[in-house]
C-alpha cells in the first residue's frame, strides 16, 4: 500500500480486497479474543478538528487491541494551521508516533500532514471524503451479501464526503451506484467524472430517490447537513423534503433490501425511526466493522515489515 490512507483511490482493487479479507479476519480473532499485538509498542496521534463518536473510539480501541496505544488531540491542543503549520505538526508528531489519523475541515490540510509526515496518515473524514467509513461499509456489505462488488447501492441525500468516498470505492471496484439527490446538492464534478471515466461501475444521477431505489441490495443516507453546516440545517431541510428512507422507500427496493447509514443519524430527517430500528437495518453492524477495518488499514500502514 501508499505510506497513507487519504482516499480509497490510494488503494489498488487487489489491496481493497485485501483490506476486506484481512478486517473480516480480524473481527473473528478479536471475537475469539486472538488478534495477538502487531502494533505493540506503536503510538498513533490523532487529531480532531471535529467532533466525533465511532472515529474516535473505534481507534483508540483498535490501537488498544493491536497492542498499542492512541492519544487524543483535540481542537484546543493542535490548532492545525492556526497556532502551527500543518507541515510543522506533521514534522513534530513524526518524531513522537508510528502513525497520523486526523478529522479535520479543509481536505488539503490532510494532504499537507502527509507530505511532512515520515509516518503514514490516515484520514478519519475531511469536508471531501471518509474513505474509512466506505471501507468499513463494503466489509459490512460483504458479511452481509456475500460480496462486496456486483451489488447496487443506492444513495439518497446530499452529494457530500461520503457520496465522494462511494465515487472513489466505484473507480477501484465493480458495483452499481445509484445517487439520489436533490438539484444543487450533486457531488463534486471531478470526481463524478473520474469514477464515470474510470469505467468500472454503472454510476447514476436521480432526482427521484423511488427510481433510483428500484432494484436496490443496499439503501444508504447520511445527513442532510454534514459537520461545519449546522447554519444552513433549516434550508437543507426543506431542499431535501421526499429525500427520506422510509418505509414506502424500502417498499421501492428489493425485499430483502439492507439500509445502511454512517451515523450519527437525525431520526425523523433524513431516515424514519421505523426504519432504523427495523428489520432492514444493518447501522450497528456498521458502526462496529470501522474498528475491524481501520485495525486492518494500522496493520497494513504501521506493522513491521517482515
Ligand atoms: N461515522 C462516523 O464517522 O461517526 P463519528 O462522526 O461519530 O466519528
Ligand atoms: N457527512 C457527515 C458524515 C459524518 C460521519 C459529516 O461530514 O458530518
Amino acid at each position: 500500500m501508499n505510506k497513507d490512507f487519504l482516499a480509497i483511490t490510494d488503494c489498488s482493487a487487489d489491496e481493497l480486497h485485501d483490506l476486506i479479507r484481512l478486517a473480516m479476519d480480524l473481527k473473528k480473532m478479536k471475537h475469539r479474543k486472538e488478534i495477538g499485538a502487531p502494533l505493540k509498542g506503536k503510538t498513533l496521534a490523532m487529531i480532531f478538528q471535529k467532533p466525533s463518536a465511532r472515529t474516535r473510539v473505534s481507534f483508540e480501541t483498535g490501537m488498544y487491541l493491536l497492542g498499542g496505544h492512541a492519544l487524543y488531540l483535540g481542537p484546543a491542543e493542535v490548532g492545525l494551521g492556526k497556532r502551527e503549520s500543518a507541515a510543522d505538526v506533521a514534522r513534530v508528531l513524526s518524531r513522537f508516533n508510528d502513525g497520523i489519523m486526523a478529522r479535520l475541515f479543509e481536505h488539503q490540510l490532510i494532504v499537507d500532514l502527509a507530505k511532512f509526515a515520515t509516518v503514514p496518515v490516515v484520514n478519519g473524514l475531511t469536508d471531501f471524503n471518509h474513505p474509512c467509513q466506505v471501507m468499513g461499509d463494503l466489509m459490512t456489505i460483504e458479511e452481509h451479501l456475500g460480496r462486496s462488488t456486483d451489488f447496487q447501492i443506492t444513495y439518497i441525500g446530499d452529494g457530500n464526503n461520503m457520496v465522494h468516498s462511494w465515487l472513489n470505492a466505484a473507480a477501484r471496484l465493480p458495483f452499481t451506484l445509484h445517487l439520489a439527490i436533490p438539484e444543487g446538492y450533486d457531488p463534486d464534478p471531478g470526481v463524478m467524472k473520474r469514477a464515470v471515466d474510470a469505467g468500472i461501475s454503472e454510476i447514476r444521477v436521480f432526482r427521484d430517490p423511488a427510481e433510483a431505489s428500484k432494484h436496490a441490495d443496499i439503501l444508504y443516507t447520511d445527513v442532510w447537513a454534514s459537520m461545519g453546516q449546522e447554519s444552513e440545517a433549516n434550508k437543507r431541510k426543506k431542499d431535501f423534503e421526499g429525500y427520506q428512507v422510509n418505509d414506502t422507500i424500502v417498499q421501492c427496493a428489493k425485499p430483502g433490501v439492507k439500509v445502511m447509514h454512517c451515523l450519527p443519524a437525525h431520526r425523523g430527517d433524513e431516515i424514519t425511526d421505523s426504519v432504523m430500528d427495523g428489520s432492514h437495518a444493518i447501522v450497528f453492524d456498521e458502526a462496529e466493522n470501522r474498528m475491524h477495518m481501520q485495525n486492518a488499514i494500522l496493520i497494513r500502514l504501521m506493522a513491521d515489515k517482515g
